[in-house]
Order: structure tokens, then C-alpha cells, then sequence
């Protein structure tokens, strides 16, 4: 049975002297009530992940004597097996790390525009998108930076040897997975490309080599045509799938490092599969891929010190803005998403959306405004034209065009934290549910869809709905813009709470809501990440609304006040790890997925 605890506070409002148009709050209050959840706590050392068996694997290499890192590269191509919808090694992501004695980093392996790609690659003769193009098939997958960036990670921190740390998913590929109830209905939800070939500026499926058939060994079942479907039925929980391939693209990550995929084998593979779907990554665009130390960004919120993930995250930049933004706001006396609190997430989530669409973008290649977005009083001047009670439109805020629909948000993310204190936050992505689709024949793995997360057209929405302009135009070698915002708190000098998530442009809010979830209305970890959310991104205008997370008479008073509410399913996977009085540790996992805590 579901149980509440009504969070604080019958509340005030803030006094502010801004012009009307604008009406007086029907109620103080209407906070929403918090659903009671309970964390996993444990003595010394934590992996939160989106699968159970990655969370096994990642605390088995901790039991051996590994460290956070060691670990986090073990889930790393763990997920690469069991969750293909996100885990990978044919994309790309972040890892913060902070480690015990205070050092800390910045890890960046997101994906790279070949060197083929250019400014207007998926736009026709007049101007407009083609539709797909940067979604789906061969032409919308960067250069993965995945496997570079494990061996950069292990080869800098790392304890165990690298062998032992890729074993145990070469093992869980070759003797198989058992389905999850929602793997089971993404897989059978998707089309998967086994070749696709553009034609002009059309698409053209046609049917898969025979290489591609044995994708995957399914020794009970005929393979079905399309890679990762069977033929008889749809799949099911509890069906195993054995990873043939997978598992011998693995093997040679282990034996030969960077090498065994960038490199001999997997990389002819990759080829050939670009060539049958005349796709951009050639043999040059992955022996050149560089995985790249990054300086971490620093932040300040209710005592602590936040740790971000500079350019090209978009994440950190915005989360750092946005809690500079509320800071000032008594968020706790207008109680969890009261109509008053919501008002003042949404105008500082508004005005950080339309700041990322400006000026964010890969900082090789040019400049980011990093220290004018984080200025204190830039931000404070930022929210000057908030309203009291009367929502600002978007249009007024800065222009933009176009109201997108939604599509998958499938990025994945792990927390680790170690008997020793080091601390690791990781979000690693495909972009879309199973990246592009398309299979590598031979070599068992997804690739990418994350050219779409650069802008293809000033002023034209992705995926996400997220607009963009110059600063995230495609280029060759550039990496596109992410939302992945993987976090660190630390307070008085000692590890606090670690933090992220997937979930396209919806990841920031994420983050920071289970983030003020804690730091502000002193929920527990599970609490933190289970509790119904919200999300605004400038445009659409409009505040999407899960179940739960507003009382119908907030609604009605968010309505009053100007605001657009629309429902939408659940979004995000979040994980968290805090670090309790005392040094126990409190892990939150996202009730959303398959998502697991482990410890001891
Ligand atoms: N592909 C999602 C992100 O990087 O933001």
C-alpha cells in the first residue's frame, strides 16, 4: 500500500515587485504529497544502475578489491549487454569522478561528427530537414567514444587489471540474459535496421544480409529477419537472448584494449556496415577518436558544493544556473510541488533552456560563455522578469520557432561509490532507444543516433524538442551538445550525494529535482528519485506533468496563473547514492526501470 508524509509547511509567498498581469494565489499552499519509499543503506560501498545484473557486476568487482573506477567500467560494458536500448559501447558519454582524496575529473567520450559530416548534411536543396535522416540508420551515428573512454578511465584510476574488469561481460553475453518485462516490450516495440540505404533523400529498407541474420544466437529459435527479433513470437520475460557476437566484440576490447574495437576486426566491421548503409564513419574517423579530460565545474547550493560536467554537457551549466536561480526562493516553506514552487522552478527552468539553445556547444570549436552563464548576478538579473504569480511566455523570454512531439529517451546512468570514498557519476548513451537501430553485422552491437543531438537547422527542434543555433552546428570531429548532467555534491570537504540520469532534454530537471528533493524538502534517496516530476524546457511552453505530481487544485491554480500543463508518461531514470551522518551510504534507484542498488 502506498503511504504519504505531507512535506512541510502551509506556506507564504514570496513578495516581489514585479508588474502585473498577474492574480493573487487562491492558496498558499497545495504542495503535492510525497510518496514514501525506502532506500537500500548500506556500511561501505554502493553501484546504482538501470539493471540488476550490471548492479551484480559492478559490486562483484568491488568485492574483489577494485575500486569506484575499476567497477564503473565493468556496469559500463555490462550494460552494453543487458540493457541494448541504452547500455553500450557503440556511443558515447560522461563520467565526474571524485575521489577519496579530494582529486576529481571530468571524462568526456561522447561521440564525434565523422570527418564526412557537414554543416547542412541533413537538410534538402531548399533549406529543410529530411525527415529521419538524423535519427534512423547508418548517416545518424557519431564516431563511439564509449570503449576510448573506459580505457582512459581504467588506465588513470584503475586497480584491477583491465581483463578482469571486461570479463564479466563478455561472460553475460556469451551465456546470456534473461529478459526483463519492459526489455521484452522494447525490443518487440522497435524496428530494427539491419540495412538501410539512402537513395536520393529517401530512405530504402531492404532486407538484411545473410551476416546479419545470426546476429544474435537465440539456439532455441529461428532468428527472425530483423536483428533482435524473433520469428515465432514476441519476446517475453524470462526469454534469454545469448549474444554471440557481442560477446566476441568484447573479447577483444579485453584482449587488446582501444585496439579491439577502433581497430583489426571490429573496426572492419563497422565499416562494411557503413558501406551496406552508406554511412559517413570511416577507418580513420576511428582510429583518431580521442577521449578528452575536461575541468569540472563548481557550484554552490544550501552549504554545498556542487561538482558538474562543463561543455560540451550542457548539464552542468544549466543545473549550476538553475540552482543559482532558486537558491534565493524558500522552497521548502511553499512546500513540493505547491503551486508557488512550481511557478519559480519553471520560470528559472525557462529562462536556462533559452540560455543552452544560445550559447552552448562543443568548446573546441568555439567559444562557450561558461563563466557569463554561471555569474551570480547574471542569473539573479535572469529572473528579475519572473512574475509573481503569472507565468512568463517563452516567446517573451527569447525567440524560437517549432513545437515538437516527443521521442525516446533512452541514455542510461550509474553511481558508484567505493569502501574507500571515490565516487563515480557516469551517463553513457545511444541518444534514442537503441541508438540507431542499426547493428553492426558481425560485431553483435547498436550504434549510435547522436548526430541528432547537434542542431541540423538553427531554430528547428530535435528529438528532444531542443532548439539550437550556431554554437551546436555540425562540424567534422565536433562533438554534439548533451543534456547528460552527471553530479556530484560534496559538503564540509566529504562526498555528499551522487547523482544523474537519462532521459533526453528532460535530464537536467531530473537532476535537479532529485537533487532539491533531498537538499531542500529532506527526502531520502528513494523518495528523491521515485517522487512524480515535472519538466519545462523553454519550448515547447508548456510544464509536462507524470502522475502524482501536482494536486488537481495546483493544477487549477497553475492553469490561473498562465501556465500550459500537459500529462506525460514517466521520463528519467534516476540514481542516486547520498552519503548518510556517519558515512553510511543511501542509495536511491529509479522505480521507473529495472533500475537496482547494491551494496555492502
Ligand atoms: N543523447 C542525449 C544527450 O546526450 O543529451
Amino acid at each position: 500500500m502506498r503511504s504519504y508524509f505531507y512535506p512541510l509547511a502551509l506556506a507564504s509567498v514570496v513578495a516581489c515587485t514585479s508588474t502585473p498581469p498577474q492574480t493573487a494565489p487562491a492558496s498558499t499552499s497545495l504542495a503535492a504529497p510525497i510518496p514514501a519509499a525506502t532506500p537500500l543503506v548500506t556500511e561501505k560501498a554502493m553501484v546504482v544502475s538501470a539493471h540488476p545484473e550490471a548492479t551484480r557486476v559492478g559490486i562483484e568487482i568491488l568485492r574483489k578489491g577494485g575500486n569506484a573506477y575499476d567497477a564503473a567500467v565493468a556496469v559500463q560494458f555490462a550494460l552494453a549487454v543487458v540493457l541494448p536500448a541504452a547500455g553500450n559501447i557503440g556511443g558515447g558519454g560522461f563520467v565526474l569522478y571524485r575521489g577519496a582524496d579530494g582529486s576529481e575529473g571530468a571524462l568526456d567520450f561522447r561521440e564525434t561528427a565523422p570527418a564526412a559530416a557537414t554543416r547542412d548534411m541533413y537538410l534538402d536543396a531548399q533549406g529543410n530537414i529530411i525527415p529521419n535522416l538524423s535519427t534512423l540508420g547508418h548517416r545518424a551515428a557519431g564516431v563511439p567514444g564509449t570503449v576510448a573512454g573506459m580505457v582512459e578511465l581504467h588506465r588513470k584510476l584503475g586497480k584491477l587489471p583491465w581483463a578482469e574488469v571486461v570479463q564479466p561481460a563478455v561472460e553475460l553475453a556469451a551465456t546470456g540474459v534473461k529478459l526483463t518485462e519492459k526489455e521484452a516490450a522494447g525490443l518487440n516495440n522497435t524496428n530494427f535496421i539491419t540495412t538501410t540505404i539512402v537513395v536520393g533523400q529517401h530512405f530504402e529498407h531492404i532486407e538484411p544480409t545473410p551476416g546479419v541474420r545470426a546476429e544474435i544466437s537465440v539456439p532455441e529459435f529461428k532468428q527472425a529477419p530483423n536483428t533482435y527479433k524473433r520469428a515465432d513470437r514476441a519476446w517475453q520475460a524470462g526469454d534469454t537472448i545469448r549474444h554471440k557476437y557481442l560477446a566476441a566484440t568484447l573479447s577483444r576490447i579485453r584482449d587488446l584494449g582501444s585496439a579491439g574495437f577502433y581497430e583489426g576486426q571490429t573496426a572492419d566491421f563497422i565499416l562494411a556496415e557503413m558501406q551496406r548503409g552508406n554511412g559517413l564513419i570511416t577507418k580513420a574517423d576511428l582510429k583518431s577518436y580521442q577521449p578528452r579530460w575536461r575541468t569540472p565545474l563548481h557550484g554552490k547550493y544550501r552549504g554545498h558544493v556542487v561538482l558538474a560536467f562543463p561543455p560540451p554537457s550542457s548539464g552542468g551549466v544549466a543545473l549550476l544556473q538553475m540552482l543559482q536561480m532558486l537558491e534565493p526562493y524558500n522552497l521548502r516553506k511553499a512546500g513540493w510541488h505547491s503551486p508557488q514552487a512550481t511557478h519559480w522552478l519553471t520560470e528559472a527552468e525557462r529562462r536556462v533552456y533559452a540560455d543552452r539553445a544560445t550559447y552552448l556547444g562543443d568548446p573546441d570549436f568555439g567559444k562557450v560563455p561558461v563563466a557569463r552563464l554561471l555569474d551570480n548576478k547574471y542569473n539573479q538579473q535572469r529572473m528579475t522578469s519572473t512574475l509573481p504569480y503569472r507565468a512568463t511566455a517563452s516567446a517573451q523570454v527569447t525567440s524560437g520557432t517549432g513545437l515538437p512531439g516527443y521521442e525516446s529517451d533512452q541514455t542510461t546512468h550509474y553511481s558508484v561509490v567505493d569502501a574507500a570514498g571515490n565516487a563515480v557519476s557516469c551517463t553513457t548513451t545511444l541518444n534514442g532507444a537503441y541508438g540507431s537501430k542499426v547493428v553492426v553485422a558481425g560485431a553483435g552491437f547498436l550504434l549510435n543516433n547522436e548526430m541528432d543531438d547537434f542542431s541540423s537547422k538553427p531554430g528547428t527542434p530535435n528529438a528532444y524538442g531542443l532548439v539550437g543555433g550556431t554554437a551546436n552546428a555540425i562540424a567534422p570531429g565536433k562533438r554534439m551538445l548533451s543534456s547528460m548532467t552527471p553530479t556530484i555534491f560534496t559538503k564540509n570537504g566529504k562526498l555528499a550525494l551522487v547523482v544523474g540520469t537519462p532521459g533526453g532534454s528532460t535530464i537536467i530537471t531530473s537532476v535537479l529535482q532529485a537533487s532539491i528533493n533531498i537538499l531542500d524538502y529532506g527526502m531520502n534517496a528513494q523518495q528523491a528519485v521515485a517522487a512524480p516530476r515535472l519538466h519545462h524546457q523553454w519550448l515547447p511552453d508548456q510544464i509536462d506533468v507524470e502522475a502524482g505530481a501536482l494536486l488537481p487544485a495546483a493544477e487549477d491554480t497553475l492553469r490561473a496563473r498562465g501556465y500550459t500543463l500537459k500529462p506525460r508518461s514517466p521520463w528519467g531514470r534516476v540514481e542516486v547514492i547520498r552519503v548518510l551522518p556517519g558515512g553510511r551510504l543511501e542509495g536511491g534507484a529509479d522505480p521507473r526501470g529495472d533500475d537496482t542498488a547494491g551494496g555492502y
